[in-house]
């Protein structure tokens, strides 16, 4: 296969959206441990903005992106577990899936089921994965059963919508919050049992009403700062308090000690590079995802497509809080 060039977007330095530069790269042979994909979609995340921004640094200039689909091209040295032609869908570290075709370690690379289509392979993979692991591999005292309680955050967002319909599938009584009235009938609409405007009401005092004064089995909390101090007083006692992003900034240093007098409560900050660090978990995840999009218990919402030279866009308002499900890049 010889070299290719492929359109990009790059970043020479931490900033605002304008600061997403499209660019001509070019792209070579995968070495072992690699495949070269031709991307057919990309997915936009909030971990995006993160590294744009800096909030999360990285090595600059950098090529930004952690989810697509696309068609394997050429396999290198030692990767059994894909071919040339395989139709392919990942969530990964490094950055770079902002562009037409990449060269990338084949670890977390995963065949995409024929009756999943490439845009939604693109859109639900870091989402998806993410909601796989916060409600089956992230485990409050006791486990989850059916019937608890638990508190998700931005739920009309791209993990969001796909917790809320993967809690009903698991029997869990899930609350969303969200920025408005719409994206609450969204949340509801998709499985959350109830929806809070934390934007118009006291997110707090709605939990306390809903479970009766007795607290939500886990917060799942990917707003931060805003959301934080709240989130833990929603928990009941030994409740679990899943962090897991900071979309409005991040949560300010915080003793320790607070957590026993409300509720000797745990406290856990997740990521999904974790999860997805060995071919294993990263394959077994994936199966179960597979299974409850292709069984069409969960759906992927696809609610926002940009062209890739629109990205700057994409980001402004996924950043605004415009977007609602998942967001794709298209090419
Ligand atoms: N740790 C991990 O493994 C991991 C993996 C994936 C995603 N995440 C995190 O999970 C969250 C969701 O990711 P996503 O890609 O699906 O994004 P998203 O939920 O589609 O978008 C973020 C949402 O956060 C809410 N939000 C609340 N305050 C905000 C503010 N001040 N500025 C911007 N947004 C605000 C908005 O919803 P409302 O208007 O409804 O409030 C917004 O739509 C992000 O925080 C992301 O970093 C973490």
């Amino acid at each position: 296969m010889p070299e290719a060039l492929s359109r990009a977007i790059h970043i020479d330095q931490h900033g605002g959206p304008e600061q997403l530069t499209l660019v001509q790269v070019r792209v070579g042979q995968p070495g072992p441990g690699e495949v070269r994909i031709a991307h057919q979609a990309v997915g936009l995340n909030f971990i995006d903005v993160y590294q744009r921004s800096g909030l999360y640094p990285m090595a600059l200039p950098a090529q930004l992106g952690m989810e697509a689909s696309g068609i394997v091209e050429s396999v290198g040295e030692g990767v059994t577990h894909l071919q040339v032609g395989d139709r392919v869908a990942y969530a990964s570290q490094p950055a770079g899936a902002y562009c037409e075709a990449r060269v990338m370690p084949a670890t977390c690379v995963c065949r995409l089921p024929d009756t999943i289509a490439f845009d939604m392979g693109a859109a639900m993979m870091l989402k998806g994965l993410t909601a796989q692991y916060l409600l089956k591999r992230t485990q409050p005292q006791g486990g989850l059963n059916p019937g608890d309680f638990v508190l998700f955050h931005a739920a009309a967002g791209g993990v969001g919508l796909i917790a809320c319909q993967w809690a009903r599938v698991m029997g869990l009584r899930l609350i969303g919050t969200a920025g408005s009235d719409a994206k609450c009938a969204l949340a509801l609409a998709n499985g959350a049992e109830n929806a809070i405007n934390y934007v118009a009401e006291d997110f707090l005092e709605r939990v306390k009403d809903i479970t009766n004064g007795k607290g939500v089995k886990v917060v799942y909390d990917s707003v931060g700062k805003d959301t934080w101090d709240k989130s833990l007083d929603c928990l009941a006692p030994f409740g679990l308090m899943a962090s897991f992003g900071n979309a409005s900034g991040p949560v300010p240093p915080m003793a320790p000690g607070i957590l026993g007098p409300k509720g000797s409560l745990y406290l856990t900050r997740q990521t999904l590079f974790t999860h997805i660090s060995t071919r294993a978990s990263t394959q077994a995840m994936a199966d179960d995802l597979f299974g409850v999009v292709a069984s069409g218990q969960v759906k992927i919402h696809i609610d926002q497509r940009y062209p890739l030279e629109a990205v700057q866009q994409a980001h402004r308002d996924l950043e605004a809080r415009k977007t609602t499900g998942c967001s794709i890049l298209t090419l």
